[in-house]
């Protein structure tokens, strides 16, 4: 049997944030939901998160899942975090795998290494270990002359030579449950930070005789998120193991130090992602697309073979082999079809462009049905908004709407109508009408030449 627990009730201080630090995100999504992920995919019988530290709005974020909630009302250590998840473990026997919610880069692979070392060597724990450079602020691994662990002493409480050590405890481990639970009752507060510490189980455990092992880790992997400067190198790590993952799919990112692309994000084979380009949410682009240089897309679908230029997309619907850009927006709600275009200084908002329709240039377009093969000219504006209320405008196949055409919605262009350029309309245009509203053209023979007196 497998219980893993994750201890997140902690404040975050130094993030200097109104949002718990557990919910910052890591390439788009909550740093705690990546640490729930990667316990789920060990399919444990038990997944338990301590909360405290805002509980409410922790708990609102992560909503679903497959996960218990202890809650740890008063934050009195690492020991006292667990004992609080132990209430939802009465009679569970097996291993029990204690994991961080500020530590979202550690692997599921690394922790079935941990389990499975535990269970080899039949010891009462294994702590996950590594070497740090600079190993300040983290508790130091002590080990005896033969090599074996006597104790984890923290920073605050180590002399000159225990802060020597560069060998540092992660915080994960993975204890059998029997002798975990046997001595957390015994730990006391009585160190300088009065605080209950997990880390004592482990002397205890030492101390008793019983078999402690170590599993020394990637550094990477054990990095925990205290302050800002932590969660830009946790981004920036993850962010490279996504954009690796997808050049491994078949991806091609040009320049993947200035790509970024969130956790949720799919892209097929033989897409191409040029620099600059931020894609995020549940996006996914299908093959052979072209995004970028300069592109954001959040929580989009983009077909085959579509090419979107330096533009900005939320909660779009792109067809197979449409253009987008360069410097289009397109808002939620938009929907282009096959072949479409959309091109420069263009807005389109709620509405649906049909197939190999297009909007080339400097159009604002909203609450609108466009059918098939419409034309819409450079600087055409669907007037939808009356200060109060929007209207809708329909466009049917095959429309050519000239330059420049104010389209007072409601209204509703035919099949095969024209507008002429420069007209405000305010009524329906029947199929295969032309609809022209504008004045005559007056023009003054030599104005200009007799303006200058020559
Ligand atoms: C802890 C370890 C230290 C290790 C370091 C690795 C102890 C005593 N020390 O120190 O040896 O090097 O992690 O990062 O265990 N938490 C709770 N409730 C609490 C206290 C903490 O849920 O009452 C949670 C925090 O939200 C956090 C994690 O436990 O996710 C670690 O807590 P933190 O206070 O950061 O521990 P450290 O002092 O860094
Ligand atoms: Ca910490």
């Amino acid at each position: 049997m497998l219980a893993v627990i994750v201890l997140a009730a902690g404040g975050g201080t130094r993030m200097k944030s109104s949002l718990p630090k557990v919910l910052h995100p890591v390439c788009g999504k909550p740093m705690l939901s990546h640490v729930l992920d990667t316990a789920g995919k060990l399919n444990p019988d038990k997944l338990i998160v301590v909360l405290g530290h805002e509980i409410d709005v922790v708990q609102k974020t992560l909503c679903d899942g497959d996960f218990d909630i202890a809650e740890q009302v008063e934050q009195l250590g690492t020991a006292h975090a667990v004992m609080q998840a132990q209430k939802k473990l009465e009679g569970f026997e097996g291993d029990i795998v204690i994991l961080y919610g500020d530590t979202p880069l550690i692997k599921s692979s690394t922790i079935e290494n941990l389990i499975n070392k535990r269970q080899e060597e039949m010891s009462a724990a294994v702590i996950a270990t590594t070497e740090l450079e600079c190993p300040t602020g983290y508790g130091r691994i002590i080990r005896d002359a033969s090599g074996k662990i006597k104790t984890i002493i923290e920073e605050k409480d180590a002399d000159e030579n225990e802060k020597l050590v560069k060998e540092i405890n992660t915080g994960i481990y993975c204890f059998d449950s029997k002798y975990l639970f046997e001595n957390l009752s015994n730990v006391s507060c009585n160190n300088s930070q009065k605080e209950y510490y997990l880390t004592d189980v482990v002397s205890f455990l030492v101390s008793q005789g019983k078999k402690t092992s170590i599993l020394k880790i990637e550094c990477d992997e054990a990095t925990g998120i205290n302050s800002r400067q932590d969660l830009a190198f946790v981004n920036n790590t993850y962010r490279n193991t996504i954009n690796n993952r997808l050049m491994t799919e078949g991806v091609t990112i040009e320049d993947p130090e200035n790509t970024y692309i969130d956790s949720d994000v799919k892209i097929y084979p033989d897409s191409v992602i040029s620099p600059g380009t931020t894609i995020k949410g549940k996006t996914t682009i299908k093959s052979s697309c072209h995004i970028g240089p300069n592109s954001y897309i959040e929580s989009c679908e983009i077909d085959e073979g579509s090419n979107i230029i330096s533009s900005y997309l939320t909660e779009a619907k792109i067809g197979k082999n449409a253009v987008i850009g360069p410097f289009s927006h397109l808002r939620p709600g938009t929907i282009i079809g096959e072949d479409a275009k959309v091109g420069a200084f263009s807005e389109v908002k709620k509405t649906t462009v049909g197939k190999n329709s297009k909007v080339p240039h400097l159009s604002y377009i909203g609450d609108s049905e466009i059918g098939d093969d419409v034309n819409i000219g450079a600087g055409t504006i669907t007037c939808n908004y009356d200060g109060k209320n929007k209207y809708k405008t329909i466009i049917e196949d095959g429309a050519f709407i000239g330059s420049d055409t104010m389209l007072v919605a409601p209204i509703k262009v035919g099949k095969g109508a024209y507008t002429g350029a420069g007209s405000a309309l305010t009524e329906d245009v029947p199929n295969d009408s032309l609809a022209i509203e504008r004045s005559k053209q007056k023009t003054i023979k030599d104005w200009a030449k007799k303006k200058r007196g020559s």
